[in-house]
């Protein structure tokens, strides 16, 4: 059944399976600041953003939501909303400014306070351990290229499991693998900013590495039965034309595969193309089974799905992209589609399929949404509100298609919305706006916006209301 098919039957609001939580995520560089404080180290992000042209505006994070000294305020805000989680990420630097070595004991006091202020509140705290704020140091020994990166992180992620393990809910050792290999290592959009296919393929395999490390230590560390995940960012690989399957294989190997793979399996894909895939001296014996070992639950990061033909790139067609070390390739934006303020596709069905294809590969492992949202153009109106229809509509849409799931037997067990705040959105500064809650970066103020008060309807009631009368049918 199509969106649309959907949107014009259901009368009654579509539960979610009792025990569902609905939350929200940030991100440590995304919405702290305070980036000079209380010894925190330098991270790949303040040199990157500090760097003339990488940044939208010459934007950086040094002040962002100032969350680092407003955390109770945000907790307010969650409970205000009666949100049941929060997925926050703990900033590596401020918890070891070198990398290694000296911990600032500041840094851990820091994170012991929000998860207080949350737990006061009866939020459950869910923290992510790397969400790319990787110390400058260990960028310039070698950052995620290297192997001891990992090791490094294993040790860190031991040093922060002992001081909350006992106060955090669940834990997520790394956002977004893909993104950090891909646009970190291989087309330089993001910190550290390198071009390089052989340091980006050294880089997937090390950031996985890492999950597989830490998991060993967090297991040795957290009381038993604390549940422990990754969070991959997973796109659904859609054909352009008939008869070339071939192309969708390569690329959902490429872009989903060389994450999902060794997590869920152990191996890394056969389709994707060789350079894209790390192996031998790299991957070394008893590398994949750690990366395998098992995880409690996987994170989900949707947003939209990716339209893949061949052909040449024409920059003056709106949402066309040329495969970054793919050439002939083009990803693009079919007609018929809506497009968020990223100019990304809005396709709740991308992530029904998802979800179903998770639960059809490893049957039975919990699944928790840990970001889905959309950038608006939003701004404070006259009456003093932040009205933004386009959002309401993209997380209506997409929690229906997250309680359809769960309706058909997909255990998903939570979803959180992306974000909290409007924040730092990395190489776009602070120009793209995907918070529930508006920033006024003037003065910080927050106002809640419409779509926050939808999510709040969807977690007092636990279900999706049916579509408002007003939509096309
Ligand atoms: C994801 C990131 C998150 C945010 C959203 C829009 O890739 O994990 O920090 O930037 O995209």
């Amino acid at each position: 059944m199509s969106t649309s098919d959907h949107a014009t039957r259901r009368t009654e609001p579509l539960p979610f399976p009792a025990g569902f939580r609905v939350g929200a995520a940030t991100a440590s560089y995304q919405i702290e600041g305070a980036a000079a404080e209380d010894g925190r180290g330098v991270s790949i992000w303040d040199t990157f953003s500090h760097t003339p042209g990488k940044v939208r505006g010459g934007d950086t994070g040094d002040v962002a939501c100032d969350s680092y000294h407003r955390y109770r305020d945000d907790a307010a805000l969650l409970a205000e909303l009666g949100l049941a989680s929060y997925r926050f990420s703990i900033s590596w630097p401020r918890i070891r400014p070198d990398g290694r070595g000296t911990v600032n004991q500041k840094g851990l006091d820091h994170y012991k306070a929000v998860v207080e202020a949350l737990l006061e509140r009866s939020i459950e705290p869910v923290a992510t351990l790397y969400h790319w704020d990787l110390p400058q140091v260990v960028e310039d020994e070698g950052g995620w290229a290297a192997r001891s990166t990992a090791e490094a992180f294993a040790e860190y992620a031991g040093i922060v499991a002992e001081a909350l393990g006992d106060v955090v809910g669940k834990w997520i050792t790394m956002n977004e693998p893909q993104v950090s290999a891909n646009h970190g290592y291989r087309t330089g959009e993001h910190a550290p900013g390198l071009r390089d296919e052989v340091k980006a393929a050294a880089a997937n395999h090390h950031l996985l590495l890492a999950h597989g490390l830490a998991l060993e230590v967090l297991r040795g560390v957290l009381p038993g039965g604390t549940p422990v995940g990754i969070t991959l960012d997973l796109h659904p690989v859609r054909p352009g034309a008939d008869g070339i399957e071939e192309l969708v294989a390569m690329v959902d190997a490429e872009q989903n595969g060389c994450y999902l793979e060794p997590v869920l399996h152990g191996r890394y894909p056969t389709a994707a193309r060789p350079h894209m895939v790390p192996g031998a001296p790299v991957v070394r014996d008893g590398d994949l089974e750690r990366i395998h070992a098992p995880i409690d639950f996987l994170g989900v990061n949707y947003y939209s799905p990716l339209y893949v033909r061949y052909g040449a790139w024409n920059a003056l067609v709106g949402g066309e992209a040329p495969r970054p070390g793919h050439p002939g390739v083009v990803s693009y934006a079919p007609p018929g589609f809506e497009r968020t303020a990223m100019g990304w596709l809005v396709d709740p069905e991308g992530l029904y399929e998802l979800l179903h294809r998770l639960a059809d590969e490893r049957p039975g492992l919990p699944l928790y949404v840990t970001e889905n949202g959309c950038a608006a153009e939003d701004y404070l109106a006259t009456d003093g509100q932040v009205h933004d229809p386009e959002r309401v509509k993209y997380l209506h849409l997409h929690l229906d298609a997250c309680a359809r799931a769960a309706a058909d037997g997909v255990p998903l067990h939570g979803y959180f919305v992306w974000s909290l705040l409007d924040n730092f959105e990395w190489a776009w500064g602070f120009q793209k706006r995907f918070g529930i809650v508006f920033v006024d970066f003037s003065d910080r103020r927050r106002v809640v916006k419409d779509s926050a008060r939808f999510v709040a309807q969807v977690a007092a009631t636990g279900a999706v209301p049916p579509f408002p009368e007003h939509w096309p049918r």
